[in-house]
C-alpha cells in the first residue's frame, strides 16, 4: 500500500489515502456552490450552504431520505426530511438516482452522536437540504462507483469516465500531479529551462520498435514518434541550453506489461558541464521534492550499486534490496566436481556455479519444486538443479548423490544452511547464472508471500557500455548509443568491448527501473567509434544520426541526463498492481483504446492522400 500523508482521508478507505495538497475549496469564488462536498465540519453547523455533486449511496427510511453527494474533494450527507425540505425537494428526493448530478441548498447541523461516521472528514455533520435541483440525470452505470470492485478491466477502460470517478482513480491522477508539480518546482528552482520537442520526428534507437506516422506532403515518407527525446536535448545543449527539462511524451512499440505501455510520460532532463555525481546530484534534489509532495520519505543521497554487484547479489540490475535471499558463489566448491554440468561451468572461462537459498521453501513438496525448472527457463536456464534440506534432516535432490562429503560441506556452510531450507543452482556465464537466480528470487519471494516493507530506493551505477546481442549477433548498447564509456577504458572498445564500463546510473525504485541516464559522448570521432563497434557502418551512421554527428564538430559540451518514468513511479506511490491505474486513459494489453476503438481503420480518402494501400 502506499505510504500516504498526515491528511485526512477524504472517502473513508485505505486506498483512497489522498495526496498532500488539497484540492481548492469553494472559498475559490466559483457560483454554483458555496462549498465542496469534502469540506464541512462541525465548526460550519448553521451554515447556509450550496453543493453541487452526484448522487452516491441513497437511504430511503420511510419519511426520511439520506443521501451521500459527492466530488472529487469528498463526501457529504445530504438530509431531505419533508418537514423541512418543503414538498419538492423531497419529492426530488425521491425520484433521484445513482450518479445524477444534483445542486442542493441547505443547513449544516451536527449529527446525532449515534449516527456520526468516524471514518469521514464530513462525518459529524450533515446538511438538511430546503432545495434540491437536478443538473444532470445518469442512466444506471455499468458498475459501481466505488473504491474496491471486481469488474473486468475492458469494461472499466471502455466506460473509463466513470471509472475514473472512483476516489481511489482520482486520487492516482491527484498524487500523479503533485510529484510532478513538486518535480517541476525543484527543476525551475535549480535554473532548467523547459523546452518543448516535437512529436513528428526521426526514429532514435532506444531498442524498441517505433511508431511512424505518413506524411501526406511527402507521400511514401514517414515520421517517427519519439522513443525518448534523446537526441534532441542533446542538440539542445549543444544550442547551449545547458539545463534542459520537459514532460516529454515516450512511444514506443514493444509487447506490453503490467509496467509498460506504448505511450508513458518521462520528466527527462539534460546537463551541461556537468560529471555523472552532477546529474545524480540535481536529480536526488527532483526527487526529494517530488516524493515529499506525496508524502513519501526520500532519503537522500541514495545508495549507489555498481552495476556487477547489484547482478552478483541480487541478481538484476534493477534489485529489490527490502529483503534478503542474496545470491552466492559457489563457483570454487565444484570446480572438481563429479557432477560434471557444475564442473565445466565452474573451469570454463567466463562460467560460475551460483546459487540461491530460499528458506522455508525446503519444506514444499517434490512435485512443486520440480515445477520451479519450468520457471527458470523462462529466465534462460536449461535446467535447475536443487536440494531441499528436510525437516527432519534428510537431503531430497536428483544431484546430491553427485556430490562429495567435503562439497556438501562447504556448500552448506557458504549458503548458510539450515533445516528447511531450499537451495537451486545455475551454472552458467556468470550474466546469465545471475539473471536466472535473480528472477528465481522474485519468483520465490512472491511465491512464499515475503513482505517487502515500505520503498526502497537506489542507484545502479556504472552500466557495461556494450551488450552482446545473440540474437543479431552483434555487440549493442545497454544503455543507449550515445553513453560515454569511462574514458580511460575506451581503448578497449577495440579489443575487449564487453569490459567497457560507461557513466550510466539508473534510478531503482521497488525492484522497478524507474529512471536511468548517463553521460553522453559529445566527442563526434569517438561517437563514430562506438556506434562502429554496435555494427553500425560509418554510412549507415551517417545516413541515421548525421545531424548529431555534424552538430558534435562544431562545438560540443561536455553533457549528461536523465529520465524519469513517471507512470512507473506513480504506479509504485500508489501501491498500484498496474502503471494502468495511475493513466487517464491507458491502453490495454493488446495496445488498443477501447473506449475510442482505437486503433481502427481510416476511410479510402485519408490512405489516398498519404499514399497507401492495405496490403491484406
Ligand atoms: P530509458 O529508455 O531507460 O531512458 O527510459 C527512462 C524511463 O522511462 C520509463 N519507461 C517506461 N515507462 C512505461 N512504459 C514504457 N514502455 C517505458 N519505457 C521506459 C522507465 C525508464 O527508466 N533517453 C533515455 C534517458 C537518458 O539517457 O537520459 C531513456 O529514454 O521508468
Ligand atoms: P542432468 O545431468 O542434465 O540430468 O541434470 C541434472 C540436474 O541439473 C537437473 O535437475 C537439471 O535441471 C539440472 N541442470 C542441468 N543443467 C543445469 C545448469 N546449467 N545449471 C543448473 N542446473 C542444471
Amino acid at each position: 500500500m502506499a505510504q500516504s500523508t498526515a491528511a485526512p482521508i477524504a472517502f473513508g478507505t485505505d486506498s483512497a489515502a489522498p495526496s498532500s495538497t488539497p484540492i481548492a475549496t469553494a472559498q475559490d469564488g466559483f457560483s454554483l456552490h458555496t462549498h465542496t462536498a469534502g469540506e464541512l465540519r462541525t465548526a460550519d453547523v448553521g451554515t447556509e450552504v450550496t453543493l453541487t455533486g452526484w448522487v452516491w449511496r441513497r437511504r430511503d427510511h420511510g419519511g426520511l431520505i439520506f443521501c451521500d453527494l459527492r466530488d472529487r474533494s469528498g463526501v457529504t450527507q445530504l438530509t431531505f426530511d419533508p418537514e423541512h425540505s418543503g414538498g419538492e425537494a423531497f419529492r426530488l428526493a425521491e425520484t433521484m438516482r445513482p450518479e445524477w448530478v444534483i445542486k442542493v441548498t441547505g443547513t449544516v447541523r451536527e449529527r446525532p452522536e449515534d449516527m456520526c461516521n468516524p471514518k469521514l472528514p464530513t462525518g459529524e455533520v450533515e446538511v438538511l437540504v430546503s432545495s434540491a435541483e437536478v443538473l444532470g440525470r445518469s442512466q444506471t452505470p455499468p458498475f459501481p462507483i466505488e473504491d474496491d470492485i471486481d469488474t473486468a478491466e475492458d469494461t472499466r477502460l471502455k466506460y473509463r469516465y466513470l471509472d475514473l470517478r472512483r476516489p481511489v482513480m482520482f486520487q492516482n491522477l491527484k498524487v500523479r500531479n503533485d510529484f510532478v508539480f513538486g518535480a517541476r518546482c525543484a527543476l525551475h528552482d535549480l535554473g532548467f529551462v523547459e523546452v518543448e520537442t516535437p512529436a513528428l520526428g526521426k526514429s532514435t534507437p532506444e531498442g524498441a520498435r517505433d511508431f511512424i506516422v505518413p506524411s501526406r506532403l511527402s507521400p511514401g515518407e514517414f515520421y517517427a514518434l519519439p522513443q525518448s527525446p534523446q537526441l534532441l536535448k542533446q542538440l539542445l545543449m549543444v544550442a547551449g541550453v545547458e539545463r534542459y527539462y520537459s514532460l516529454a511524451k515516450c512511444f514506443r512499440d514493444e509487447d506490453l506489461r503490467a509496467d509498460r505501455q506504448p505511450e508513458f510520460t518521462q520528466i527527462d532532463l539534460e546537463m551541461s558541464f556537468v560529471t555523472a555525481d552532477d546529474v545524480m546530484g540535481a536529480v536526488e534534489v527532483m526527487l526529494a521534492r517530488a516524493f515529499e509532495a506525496v508524502g513519501i520519505e526520500f532519503p537522500a543521497p541514495l545508495r549507489r550499486i555498481p552495476y556487477w554487484e547489484a547482478m552478483d547479489r541480487w541478481g538484476s540490475d534493477k534489485p529489490d534490496t527490502r529483503f534478503g535471499m542474496e545470491l552466492v558463489d559457489v563457483t570454487d566448491i565444484f570446480k572438481g566436481s563429479g557432477f560434471k554440468v557444475f564442473a565445466s561451468a565452474a573451469n570454463a572461462e567466463g562460467g560460475c556455479v551460483k546459487c540461491l537459498n530460499a528458506k522455508g521453501a525446503g519444506t514444499w513438496p517434490r512435485a512443486q519444486i520440480d515445477k520451479l525448472a519450468d520457471v527458470a527457463k523462462a529466465f534462460g536456464a536449461k535446467g535447475l538443479a536443487w536440494i531441499a534440506f528436510r525437516e527432519d534432516g534428510s537431503v531430497n535432490s536428483p544431484i546430491v548423490k553427485f556430490f562429495s562429503e567435503a562439497e556438501m560441506a562447504a556448500l552448506r556452510e557458504r549458503a548458510g544452511v539450515e533445516p528447511g531450507d531450499l537451495v537451486m543452482f545455475a551454472a552458467a556465464d556468470r550474466l546469465s547464472a545471475c539473471e536466472i537466480l535473480g528472477g528465481m528470487r522474485t519468483h520465490m519471494a512472491d511465491a512464499m508471500g515475503i513482505a517487502r516493507e515500505g520503498h526502497d530506493f537506489l542507484w545502479v551505477v556504472d552500466f557495461p557500455l556494450l551488450k552482446y546481442d545473440e540474437h543479431g549477433k552483434r555487440y549493442a548498447a545497454n544503455h543507449h548509443p550515445f553513453t560515454q564509456p569511462f574514458e580511460d577504458e575506451v581503448d578497449l572498445i577495440d579489443t575487449d568491448p564487453l569490459a567497457v564500463g560507461s557513466w550510466t546510473y539508473d534510478f531503482v525504485m521497488d525492484g522497478h527501473e524507474a529512471g536511468g541516464g548517463g553521460l553522453r559522448i559529445h566527442d563526434p570521432e569517438l561517437q563514430l567509434r562506438v556506434l562502429q563497434r554496435m555494427g553500425i557502418s560509418e554510412e549507415v551512421a551517417r545516413e541515421q544520426f548525421g545531424f548529431l554527428l555534424e552538430a558534435l564538430t562544431y562545438g560540443a559540451p561536455p553533457m549528461g541526463g536523465f529520465a524519469l518514468g513517471v507512470d512507473r513511479v506513480a504506479m509504485l506511490c500508489r501501491g498500484a498492481d498496474s502503471i494502468r491505474d495511475v493513466m487517464a486513459f491507458p491502453k490495454t494489453a493488446s495496445g488498443a483504446d477501447v473506449m475510442l476503438g482505437a486503433p481502427a481503420e481510416v476511410a479510402p480518402r485519408q490512405l489516398a492522400d498519404v499514399g497507401i494501400r492495405i496490403d491484406r
